[in-house]
């Protein structure tokens, strides 16, 4: 280990297991293996990749991600019986995680066991595991709410029949970070083997426990990608790994540049939108707005940001509102390649408050558009991407389906697409087009009727992000929503297109 860093923390991702157990979440074999691949490149020491004994499929998804030979061990959950742990021999992982209620309620009412049922059937289990030659992490479900006596009991049973880690759930998240401390020292003070935390969110308090444990000296932590998991979910790897990095100066095998990108692959394929002010990987963790901010920001990133948003994959983002600042606009402006002179910016600067101070959210495209009518020049109206025609059809028995024709790189491209309504598959069909040019993908999509009535004016409000983590938001008002939707989309990817293509250029 680099001399740096006084610990090593192993990583264990649960993504795809607990993950997957996030209400409303099902994975594909392909989602699966594409996350796996991306956890894989981003470091993770053991990938906890399924549950092989709940289901046929998914015995073949642990399989399938096992063969991929990555570098990241591949581990599977089994309870403490003989069927799900042949289930997860046959996937031929190199770590069985076996788990048992051992808390009062849980022995009585999940299982219906007694303590001695329990204990011979978790010692059984791991001496059957280990006689496989098989790696075996043992869980004492629901450990933070098992009676003492019985928790260390158990805990030193299974480490007797030989288990290789032990874990330590806080199944319903119960604990605070002084009596999680609290209870991984007294397992630390009498057990041998390294000990993992896997902590629940269900007061908010996963990454603030995980961290907890690791100071009384746990050796692992279970994360999972944007902190999906049971109900309020697990400790959020993003948070966790940072946290250790920098505030804790712990070394991970994590490359926290590649959190970013992770985060996304992750709330695209699963559809859980992450929430918009989340530490690391939320919208708004690297966005600026009030005018002493932005100045210091610009003038010193320190001065605003605890950790620069590149170690995690992330470009900054200044945005203009009415609390923005002179500076604040000036950059952003700046970085699309407008320069306006100080007179300009001053009345830039003072619509943008009139129209903040009304209510209204200003989008990217709306300030390129304000910029335009204060400097008195057509700027940003370059469409690098240009809608030529386009037709949907949508009706009772019906698959709604759009094709669009789009002109780019001086040539004109068809695609169609199929969606649960028009407007999806209209904008489906628009990024398979212009899926190439920057990898630019809807992230956010809000419709509005500004009138009453069947006729209402729509006002659609997109962002759009591409590779680089640029966010650019349009709108359209319209009176047909598809149309509304089509021109706010077209808008925002030649807004993102500009700015990508102006980002370092100086005037
Ligand atoms: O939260 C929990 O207790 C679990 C077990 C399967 C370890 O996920
Ligand atoms: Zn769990």
């Amino acid at each position: 280990m680099d001399q740096q860093y006084s610990r090593y923390i192993r990583i264990l991702d649960t993504t795809l297991r607990d993950g997957e157990q996030t209400p409303g979440v099902s994975l594909t074999l392909d989602d699966k293996i594409e996350i796996a691949q991306q956890l894989d490149k981003l470091g993770v020491d053991v990938i906890e990749a399924g549950f092989p004994s709940s289901s046929e499929g998914e015995r073949r998804v642990v399989k399938e991600i096992k063969k991929l030979g990555l570098n990241s061990q591949i581990c599977a959950l089994s309870r403490c019986t003989k069927k799900d742990i042949d289930a997860a021999l046959e996937c031929d992982v190199d770590l069985i995680h076996i788990f048992i209620p051992t808390s009062s309620v849980q022995m009585k009412h999940a299982v219906n066991m007694t303590p001695e049922q329990v204990m011979s059937s978790a010692v059984e289990s791991i001496q059957y595991i280990k006689k496989h030659g098989v790696k075996c992490e043992f869980s004492p479900m629901d450990a933070t709410r098992t009676e003492k006596s019985f928790l260390h009991k158990i805990c030193q049973e299974a480490q007797d029949a030989g288990i290789d880690s032990l874990n330590v759930p806080d199944t319903v998240g119960c604990m605070i970070p002084r009596t999680i401390f609290e209870l991984f020292k007294e397992l630390k003070s009498f057990l041998k083997v390294p000990i993992s935390a896997h902590c629940h969110n269900d007061f908010g308090l996963a990454v603030a426990n995980s961290l907890a444990a690791v100071e009384a000296g746990a050796d692992q932590i279970h994360v999972a990608v944007n902190g999906l998991g049971e109900r309020a979910g697990n400790a959020a790897i993003e948070e966790v790994v940072t946290t250790l990095l920098v505030v804790y100066g712990y070394k991970t095998n994590i490359n926290t540049r590649l959190l970013y990108t992770t985060s996304r692959l992750v709330s695209s394929l699963s559809g859980v939108s992450v929430q918009i002010n989340k530490a690391i990987v939320g919208e708004n963790a690297f966005a600026h707005e009030s005018g002493i901010h932005t100045r210091g920001v610009t003038e010193h990133p320190l001065t605003f940001e605890p950790i620069s948003p590149e170690l995690v994959g992330r470009t900054r983002k200044l945005v203009a509102g009415k609390l923005a600042g002179t500076r604040g606009i000036q950059v952003e402006l700046n970085e699309i390649g407008i320069y306006p002179n100080e007179a300009q910016l001053t009345e830039i600067v003072q619509r943008v408050k009139e129209l903040g101070d009304k209510g209204k959210m200003i989008t990217d495209a709306d300030l390129i558009a304000l910029t335009s009518a204060v400097m008195g020049q057509v700027i940003g109206e370059e469409k690098i991407v240009d809608l030529c025609d386009m037709a949907v059809i949508t009706g009772l028995k019906v698959l709604p389906t759009a094709s669009v024709r789009l002109t780019f790189d001086g040539k004109e491209h068809v695609a169609a697409e199929t969606g649960v309504g028009p407007v999806d598959a209209v904008l489906k069909a628009i990024q398979k087009l212009t899926n190439n040019l920057g990898k630019i993908k809807l992230s956010e999509y809000r419709l509005e009727a500004i009138t009453g009535g069947s006729n209402a004016v729509a006002e659609v409000i997109i962002k759009v992000e591409d590779e680089k983590g640029n966010i650019v938001s349009a709108r359209a008002t319209r009176e047909d929503i598809v149309m509304a939707s089509v021109e706010a989309m077209i808008n925002g990817i030649n807004k993102c297109l500009l700015k990508n293509r102006n980002q370092g250029k100086k005037q």
